[in-house]
């Protein structure tokens, strides 16, 4: 079997921020409430497709790892927030990117679906059925979000986060993975009306989430995935150089930190600038992580997450030497038109229409 790694890594979040206190000025909550119980300072609100987001973290993934689009031959897109049903996000990332006729598909297992892609891109390219594949984590789910439900609307924000997956000649790569999901737990995340069995329902669309039931599940799934990935690794919990962990709140976050005895400086956050983006808070933790020299040559990290299905995942990676990007691109979103607030609002009155 093949080591399987990750060569290039790369962002997009969107320009548009919106604040606790922005929030505030339309939703009964306040910054004291939205910072104690989740750690969120602020989010990213989109004014471009999910796919646009995801492409551009794509292009910035390719170039890191020093390629050229035609190089690509499969591209994953995890998400629940895909622009349209059909097709799927990862058909428009493809003929954005100019990636001419490579295999294409969209995966949805909530916010553990940078960890199932993962596993699926593993698989292809240990196999030989893919020898680069792209690798999206991209979410609009401020366009899913109900104001009026303000339990739920304070915590998600939007982005991308991209990874090249390939073969590699030296020690780096995947070096455990364990998944799960128990579906019975499915009413506790959903996104209502949004689906073909609720399509004539008439009712409200939006995320409903049961916040202290996925809290619940986020602690434990999250707490023994991230000491079985480094357990079936061979690692102990002291060789961890980094735990990157869904961003959904920072108290899960901070459970999952004391399960494995890890210190602070060893557990990457970013929740309090982006709220939870779902699939991609990985991939774009990542791209951060690994831009502010958190990630070390060699380093050893574990990824670990839970969201909507119920699903959860982990997997314990070891970097490669190389934590420079081979290249850059310049490119960024076009600037937005109007403000983050303005776009929620709209979103809205589209949802209620
Ligand atoms: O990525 C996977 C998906 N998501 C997650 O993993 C998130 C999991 N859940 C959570 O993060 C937390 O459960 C929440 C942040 C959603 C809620 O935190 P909590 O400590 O469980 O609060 P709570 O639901 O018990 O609410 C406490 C109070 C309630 O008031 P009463 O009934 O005690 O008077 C709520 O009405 O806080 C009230 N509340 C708010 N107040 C101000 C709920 N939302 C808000 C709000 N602003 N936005």
């Amino acid at each position: 079997m093949k080591n399987v790694t990750i060569t290039g890594w790369g962002r997009c979040v969107p320009q548009s921020v919106v604040t606790n206190d922005d929030l505030a000025t339309v939703i009964d909550t306040n910054d004291e409430w939205i910072t104690s119980r989740s750690g969120i300072k602020e989010r990213r609100v989109s004014h471009v497709n999910n796919s646009d987001m995801a492409t551009l973290a794509g292009r910035r993934a390719i170039a890191a790892a020093g390629l050229e689009p035609h190089d690509i031959d499969y591209i994953i897109v995890a998400t629940c927030t895909p622009d349209r049903q059909i097709p799927s996000s990862a058909a428009y990332v493809q003929v954005k990117l100019g990636a001419d006729h490579v295999a294409v598909a969209d995966i949805n297992a909530g916010c553990s679906g940078f960890i199932y892609g993962l596993s699926m891109a593993h698989g292809l390219v240990a196999t030989g059925t893919a020898h680069r594949v792209l690798l999206v984590g991209s979410e609009q789910i401020s366009s899913y979000l109900n104001l009026d439900e303000r339990s739920t609307a304070v915590l998600f924000g939007d982005g991308a986060g991209a990874v090249i997956i390939e073969a590699s000649d030296d020690d780096s790569g995947i070096k455990s993975m364990a998944l799960g999901a128990d579906g019975s737990g499915a009413q506790y995340l959903t996104a209502d009306g949004l689906g073909t069995e609720l399509i004539n329902s008439g009712g409200p669309k939006s995320i409903v989430m049961d916040g202290a039931q996925i809290f619940k599940g986020a602690v434990v799934r999250m707490g023994d995935g991230a000491v079985s990935a480094a357990k079936d690794a061979g690692w102990e919990l002291d060789d961890i150089d980094l735990l990157i962990p869904h961003q959904a709140n920072l108290r899960i976050i901070d459970a999952v930190r004391r399960r494995i005895k890890a210190d602070e400086s060893k557990v990457f956050v970013n929740i309090q600038k982006y709220g939870n983006t779902s699939a991609a808070t990985i991939p774009i933790a990542l791209a951060e992580a690994v831009e502010e020299g958190r990630v070390p040559p060699g380093g050893k990290l574990i990824f670990v997450a839970f969201g909507a299905g119920v699903t959860w995942g982990a997997a314990a990676f070891q970097w490669g030497d190389r934590v420079e990007p081979v290249a850059t691109i310049d490119d960024e979103l076009p600037e937005p038109t109007r403000t983050g607030l303005e776009i929620l609002m709209e979103n809205q009155r589209g949802l209620q229409a």
